[in-house]
């Protein structure tokens, strides 16, 4: 990967246009996550195909293989990839083998921490959104397991720079920072560097707008994507900083806009927990 040299004012990081050029050179994601999030987008996709891509790759094989054996899918081992994929289904070893090939960038607390965060997102955005009625969202585990991405750019382009200037990752101060330091935000970013993979609607919206859900309001998205938006600020606003209080009234009236109250999220964040606990001890973050 390309690392950029250290530079010491806010300036040499103001403008977007730099960092998108940077990004040219940047392996944002795995291979093994990017061909995932392809067949994702593909309806011709077949279970064949993910078997095929996954067993290419033998630490992922061995992850899926441990989690078809944990106690969440009745605690027997699978004789092999294949049967794993029956006993999981094909959308749970999709996300699974995702979270586990994106969380391998992980290199140090930071980056574990940022991993830790999406993956909870992912799985609660999964969870709440089929409560919610699975039609009604695009992917929200896809769309949430990548809110940070921009974050995750920015901090590969010069991660000490990046903190130094930032101050504070995590949370909506990031982005306000952010705008005030650099002319732009991990979300513009984020969603810039998924445009360009024009994988699926939703994706690159729910990117760019997980910390101001409400300017997309007043924008003509379709319901699904609108919708999305909505789950993915929420669960990136419940499991942010727990004193950032802005968000919270945020997460209010996401709950209110998408029909449902705190009693549903707390539900669902009970039921998303052991998975996201068995997901985190796979991916050690
Ligand atoms: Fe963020
Ligand atoms: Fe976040």
């Amino acid at each position: 990967m390309e690392i950029i040299q250290a530079t010491n004012t806010p300036g040499e990081f103001s403008k977007i246009e730099k960092a998108v050029e940077l990004m040219e050179g940047l392996e944002t994601l795995p291979a093994v996550a990017q061909r995932l999030l392809s067949l994702t987008a593909d309806p011709n996709a077949s279970f064949q195909d993910i078997e095929q891509l996954i067993s290419a790759d033998a630490a992922l094989t061995s992850r899926v293989l441990q989690i078809a054996a944990s106690p969440l899918y009745g605690g027997q081992a699978a004789k092999n990839l294949q049967s794993a994929l029956v006993r999981l289904g094909l959308r749970e070893v999709r996300n699974l083998a995702l979270a586990a090939s994106v969380s391998a960038k992980k290199a140090d607390d930071f980056n574990r921490g940022l991993w830790r965060h999406s993956l909870g997102c992912a799985v609660l955005a999964e969870t709440l959104g089929n409560r919610l009625g699975r039609s009604r969202f695009q992917e929200p585990f896809v769309c949430a397991l990548l809110h940070e991405l921009g974050t995750l750019v920015l901090v590969n382009i010069n991660g000490p720079v990046y903190g130094t200037l930032v101050g504070t990752i995590g949370g909506a101060v990031q982005a306000v920072r952010e705008q005030q330091l650099l002319g732009f935000t991990h979300c513009d970013i984020g969603a810039l560097a998924a445009e360009r993979w024009r994988l699926f609607d939703g994706l690159s919206q729910a990117i760019q707008f997980h910390h101001e859900p409400l300017a997309a309001e007043v924008l003509d998205f379709p319901d699904p994507v609108l919708a999305t938006i909505r789950l993915v600020a929420l669960t990136a606003a419940v499991l942010s900083d727990p004193d950032a209080g802005a968000q919270s009234d945020m997460a209010g009236q996401m709950l209110e806009r998408l029909g449902t109250d705190p009693t549903v999220l707390q539900e669902e964040r009970e039921r998303a927990q052991p998975r996201i606990d068995e997901y985190s001890q796979m991916i050690g973050a």
